[in-house]
């Protein structure tokens, strides 16, 4: 199983300055050197985070793979097929919401979405769905033409712990195996932990897993000693 990470929020630290620091590139970089396998970002449609400038620099900089999470919004659709990115996963988005909070109706609207990802796929796009793990919406997406689903791991994550956890996990556990049985490769992400993860095991052949708020804040402790010390050294 593989590691996506997901540096959204280190463009988050970087705009709440509005200045160049910390450098989502150079987050990129560091993912790779230490096993990442891919990076993905999302380019929002209200560019809260990641802006249009960092895809076009991450596309030419990063050595693996960028997985460019997007809405089904044209004028995004259009950096996609500019800027060709190894794989999309096509989201749900609200403006007002704080994460992606839910799957993509992908069996709600399934002409549509198989409009829209057509020009991805012909551009040799690798094409992923974000869904919640239902039968329905496995389903639905197996008839759209995309190669991938990425599973909703955010119920599973919230119910860690619970007694809820044990339906939450089954949910994705039979959500891939039916996938698979379609033809669908499966990946999985949202809001998994240091703690939550280890279950993703005891799901057969899932690829790959996109990890990002708990990367990027656990990095906040494990650099935080350094810098500290740095600081106290300069200004002694
Ligand atoms: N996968 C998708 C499709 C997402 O939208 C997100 C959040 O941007 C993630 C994975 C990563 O979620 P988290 O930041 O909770 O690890």
């Amino acid at each position: 199983m593989l590691l996506g990470v997901n540096i959204d929020h280190v463009a988050t630290l970087r705009n709440a300055r509005g200045g160049v620091e910390p450098d989502v590139e150079k987050a990129a970089h560091i993912c790779e050197e230490n096993g990442a396998a891919s990076i993905t970002t999302h380019l929002r449609e209200d560019r809260r985070h990641i802006k249009d400038e960092d895809v076009y620099t991450l596309i030419d900089s990063i050595k693996t793979k960028l997985n460019l999470e997007m809405a089904m919004a044209e004028d995004i659709q259009q950096i996609a097929l500019d800027i060709k990115p190894y794989s999309i996963c096509l989201v749900p988005e609200r403006r007002q919401e704080v994460t992606t909070e839910g799957g993509l109706d992908v069996a709600g609207q399934l002409d549509k979405v198989t409009e829209f990802i057509k020009p991805l796929l012909d551009a040799g796009i690798i094409v992923s769905l974000f869904i919640d793990p239902t039968e329905e919406q496995v389903k639905a997406s197996a008839k759209t033409g995309a190669q991938f689903i990425e599973m909703h791991t955010g119920a599973y994550s919230e119910a860690f712990g619970y007694k809820e956890e044990e339906e939450e996990f089954l949910k994705l556990k039979n959500a891939a195996e039916l996938a698979q049985s379609l033809g669908l490769k499966v990946n999985a992400g949202h809001g998994l932990n240091y703690e939550n993860v280890h279950r993703m095991h005891e799901i057969p052949g899932l690829c790959e897993l996109n990890i990002g708020h708990s990367i990027i804040s656990r990095s906040v402790f494990t650099g935080l000693a350094e810098a500290v010390q740095k600081m106290v050294e300069l200004i002694k």
